[in-house]
């Protein structure tokens, strides 16, 4: 489901032209609309209030303030992997108990910052990170909460660089070693081990994988429980997929029917850390096509957004669908849609057949929303796009296009 719709042949953002908002504060262009993401929001919790999970939206996916206050303000907590993503969760106005923060490389400022804000969990990644937040909880006389990512080493069938819970995979803890900590755990005196956390990865489209891991850490946390070690919480982590082209990736509704028999049979608390499957369709990547090359073997339709704006095609070999702003029967021809950058890998679509476009005109690339803007770097000194949130009628800047200046702000004179 999403608010990016055509009427009378152009591509609508709720009730607003996406044309008229490009040609008013240029391109490229991040469109989001405030209420896809909402909904989406609104659809998990839904799904899931037999068990009133605590959300928290992962704000790697997306981190704009705006878009973090909106859900904040939904009652999402944070899940967050450095003291950047703090930063900004707490400017968010996220209450501390609400966030979570995994990372297998906290640094010591990172750690010592959060205990002091008094966040809802640590999500542990190794002993020597339990053992060094123990100690820098002595050091500022502080008890601080934790839970133990575990690697529960399932396949959860997505791309390999986004695969997070294989045992190859540099995330969690292995069960055995998640057993000696657990056991560890009650000498710390420093920490306390409320919760067990998983992540198995990101764009899955099945629940197989899913429950899979989820039986795999509730029969352990069962184990655990009959030695005299409890724990409340279970984060089962976020992956939820999303349509980018024409996967069938699950509903809220088919997602907790899946896991839900489970997640109750345990009373645990649970928490979830969503991310693609909140903002993932909720914005477009508006560019303008600068020209159209003709070579002996291809079409090239160049445009003016490029690999820095977003990554993933040039990444993962990502599918985005592009469209043109305005919609159009008649011929199509096969083109790759690329950027501006210095690089064979600066691609959007390889080979795609599109409707025959005009230099001038402006195309979307749908389902922008997650690792879109947060993956954008200045690459060839290119300022990162401004971004505008849609809400009904209404469109407000949520982050203006980055000038010359920016680019060399921290440079000296
Ligand atoms: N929790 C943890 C611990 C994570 O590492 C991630 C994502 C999430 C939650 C949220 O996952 P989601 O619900 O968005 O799938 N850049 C890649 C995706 C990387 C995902 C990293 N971890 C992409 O563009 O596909």
């Amino acid at each position: 489901m999403h608010e990016f719709r055509f009427k009378n042949n152009r591509l609508y953002c709720e009730n607003v032209a996406v044309e008229a908002v490009a040609r008013r504060f240029g391109t490229p262009l991040y469109v989001y609309s405030y209420r896809t993401f909402v909904v989406h929001f609104r659809k998990l919790k839904a799904a899931f209030r037999a068990v009133r999970p605590l959300i928290c939206y992962s704000v790697k996916a997306n981190s704009n303030l705006a878009i973090l206050r909106v859900l904040v303000r939904e009652g999402a907590g944070l899940d967050i992997v450095s003291g950047g993503e703090l930063y900004r969760a707490l400017k968010a106005g996220c209450p501390p108990q609400r966030i979570v923060y995994a990372s297998v490389g906290k640094t010591d400022a990172e750690i010592e910052e959060a205990i002091r804000r008094g966040i809802l969990f640590f999500n542990v990644e190794s002993l020597p990170e339990l053992e060094n937040i123990n100690r820098i909880a002595g050091r500022l006389r502080k008890k601080t909460d934790v839970a133990l990512r575990i690697n529960p080493d399932v396949e959860p069938k997505t791309h390999r660089y986004i695969t997070t819970g294989k045992l190859t995979n540099k995330f969690g803890i292995d069960f055995r070693t998640a057993k000696k900590i657990l056991m560890l755990g009650q000498a710390l005196t420093h920490v306390r081990i409320r919760g067990i956390h998983i992540h198995i990865g990101s764009q899955i489209t099945i629940g197989e994988p899913f429950v899979e891991a989820i039986k795999k850490v509730v029969a352990f946390i069962a184990a655990m429980k009959a030695r005299g070690i409890a724990v409340e919480y279970l984060n089962i982590g976020g992956g939820l997929g999303i349509i980018y082209k024409n996967e069938k990736p699950q509903t809220a509704v088919e997602f907790a029917r899946k896991v839900l028999p489970v997640l109750r049979k345990s009373g645990l608390k649970i928490i979830m850390e969503p991310g693609r499957f909140i903002i993932g369709s909720a914005a477009v990547l508006v560019t303008k096509v600068l020209y159209i090359k003709k070579t002996p073997l291809k079409k090239f339709v160049i445009v003016d957004a490029g690999m820095n704006d977003l990554i993933r095609p040039s990444l993962y070999d990502a599918h985005h669908r592009i469209v043109p702003l305005a919609a159009r029967s008649g011929q199509s021809e096969k083109a790759d849609v690329v950027g501006p950058i210095c690089e064979s890998g600066d691609f959007f679509a390889k080979a795609r057949r599109l409707p025959k476009v005009r230099e001038g005109e402006y195309l979307a690339v749908m389902s922008a929303g997650a690792y879109g803007f947060s993956m954008a770097s200045n690459y060839n000194s290119r300022r990162r796009p401004a971004e505008i949130l849609v809400r009904g009628s209404s469109v407000t800047v949520i982050r203006r296009r980055e000038s010359f200046e920016d680019l060399i702000r921290n440079e000296g004179r």
